[in-house]
C-alpha cells in the first residue's frame, strides 16, 4: 500500500497466474501450456524476423496476420482483431463492449481474470451460478444485462457448450454483446465462428497460447462483425498502437498456416486426455467431461489440496483452486504421454 496509489488500485484484486517455478524442474501440468513445441515453421519464421528490420516499428494494423487468420476461418480480415495475448484482447473487449449501466453476466465458476477486469475498469457484474453438474444453462442468461461473457469450453471445468446452446444465448440477447472465449476450442469443442455472419452481437476470442504451442509469444485474436472489431480497434489505438512485435507477427502467421502440425498435436492431446480421464476414473476420481487440454477431477476422498501438495513434493505440479464449489477438484493439464504416465504413477502411490 502506498499513499500514491489511486483509489481504484487500492481496491484491485489482481489475477494470480499458475506457478511458473524457476528453481526446480517439475512435470508441469498447472497452466494449460501445450507440451509439444511450436511448429518448426513458426520457429524458423521468428528467427528470420530477428534481423536488421527490428529497428523499425511493426505494422500497427497487423494486416498480414489478420489476413492469415481470416484465411484460416474463411472470413474477411476486417472481421479479425489481434492483440498481445488473448488476455489483452479480452481487456480491450471489456472496455469496448462490456462496460454498460446494466450488469455484465458471466458464470460463477469461470476464468478468474473476468472479475479482475471488472474491478480494473469499474464494470458492474453479476455471476450466474453453473448448474449442479457444472454446465452453463442458456436460459439463465435470458435476463437484463449489459453484456455476457463465458469461455467455451469453460475453464476450469473443461465442459463445452453446444452451438445450439450458444445460439440460444445470442438470440435471446440481441441488444448485448455476447463474448465467447474460445481459448480451448481446438481440443474438441465446436467453434461459434459459423454464427458470426448471422449474429452482429457475437464476438469470439482465441489465443495462440494453447493449441498452437505459443504461450511464450503472447498472441491472441478476436473474430466478429466489422462494427465490433472497430470498437476494439478504438480501444487498442487509445492504449498501444503496436501491440505485436515483428517476431510475433511472423511466428503466428507461420503457426496458423501450418495446419498439419496443428492437427497432429491437437489430436495427440485429445487422445491423451481421453486416456488419462479413463485412468483417473479407475483410481476413483470423478472426472468432468472435458473438451479442453486439461481435466477437472475430484479425487475419491475430495482431499484435493492435500493431493496437490503431495504431487508437488513428488515433482508434479497441477492446479488447485481454494474457492467455493471447486475446492475438492484438481485441474490437470494434458502433457506428453510420458508426463501423464508419471502423474498417474505418483497419484497411485499417493492415493
Ligand atoms: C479461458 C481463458 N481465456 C483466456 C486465456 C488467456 O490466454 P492468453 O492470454 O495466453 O492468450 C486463458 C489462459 O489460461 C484462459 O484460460
Amino acid at each position: 500500500m502506498s499513499k500514491f496509489w489511486s483509489k481504484r488500485i487500492q481496491e484491485l484484486d489482481p489475477y494470480t497466474p499458475g506457478e511458473q517455478p524457476q528453481d526446480q524442474q517439475y512435470v508441469k501440468l498447472n497452466t494449460n501450456e501445450n507440451p509439444y513445441p511450436p511448429s518448426a515453421r513458426a520457429i524458423a519464421a521468428m528467427r528470420a524476423a530477428a534481423d536488421e528490420n527490428m529497428r523499425l516499428y511493426p505494422d500497427p494494423d497487423c494486416h498480414s496476420l489478420k489476413r492469415a487468420i481470416g484465411d484460416y476461418y474463411s472470413i474477411p480480415a476486417e472481421q479479425v482483431f489481434v492483440g498481445n495475448s488473448s488476455d489483452e484482447v479480452l481487456a480491450h473487449t471489456f472496455v469496448a463492449l462490456l462496460k454498460h449501466e446494466k450488469p455484465l453476466l458471466y458464470p460463477d465458476i469461470s476464468y478468474s481474470f473476468y472479475p479482475c477486469y471488472c474491478k480494473l475498469f469499474g464494470i458492474r457484474a453479476k455471476q450466474i451460478p453453473l448448474a449442479e453438474d457444472f454446465t452453463i444453462q442458456p436460459k439463465d442468461y435470458a435476463q437484463e444485462n449489459g453484456g455476457i461473457i463465458f469461455p467455451n469450453p469453460n475453464a476450469p471445468s473443461g465442459i463445452a457448450l453446444s452451438l445450439d446452446a450458444i445460439e440460444e444465448i445470442l438470440a435471446s440477447n440481441p441488444d448485448s454483446a455476447v463474448v465467447v472465449d474460445e481459448a480451448y476450442i481446438d481440443f474438441g469443442g465446436d467453434s461459434a465462428v459459423p454464427l458470426i455472419s448471422e449474429y452482429p452481437n457475437l464476438l469470439i476470442t482465441q489465443t495462440f497460447s494453447k493449441s498452437r504451442s505459443l504461450a511464450g509469444l503472447r498472441v491472441g485474436f478476436a473474430l466478429g462483425q466489422k462494427e465490433l472489431i472497430e470498437g476494439l480497434e478504438r480501444v487498442k489505438n487509445s492504449f498501444n498502437a503496436y501491440p505485436l512485435d515483428r517476431a510475433a507477427l511472423e511466428g503466428s502467421i507461420a503457426a496458423i498456416q501450418d495446419k498439419d502440425y496443428f492437427r497432429e498435436t491437437c489430436q495427440k492431446i485429445i487422445k491423451s486426455r481421453n486416456e488419462t480421464a479413463e485412468a483417473l476414473k479407475k483410481l476413483g476420481f470423478s472426472v468432468l467431461p472435458s473438451k479442453a487440454n486439461f481435466i477437472f477431477a475430484r479425487p475419491p476422498k475430495g482431499n484435493a489440496e492435500e493431493i496437490y501438495q503431495d504431487l508437488k513434493k513428488a515433482g508434479v505440479l497441477v492446479r488447485y483452486f481454494k474457492a467455493p464449489r471447486i475446492d475438492e477438484y484438481l485441474r490437470i493439464t494434458i502433457g506428453t504421454n510420458q508426463e501423464m504416465a508419471t502423474l498417474l504413477e505418483k497419484l497411485e502411490a499417493i492415493i
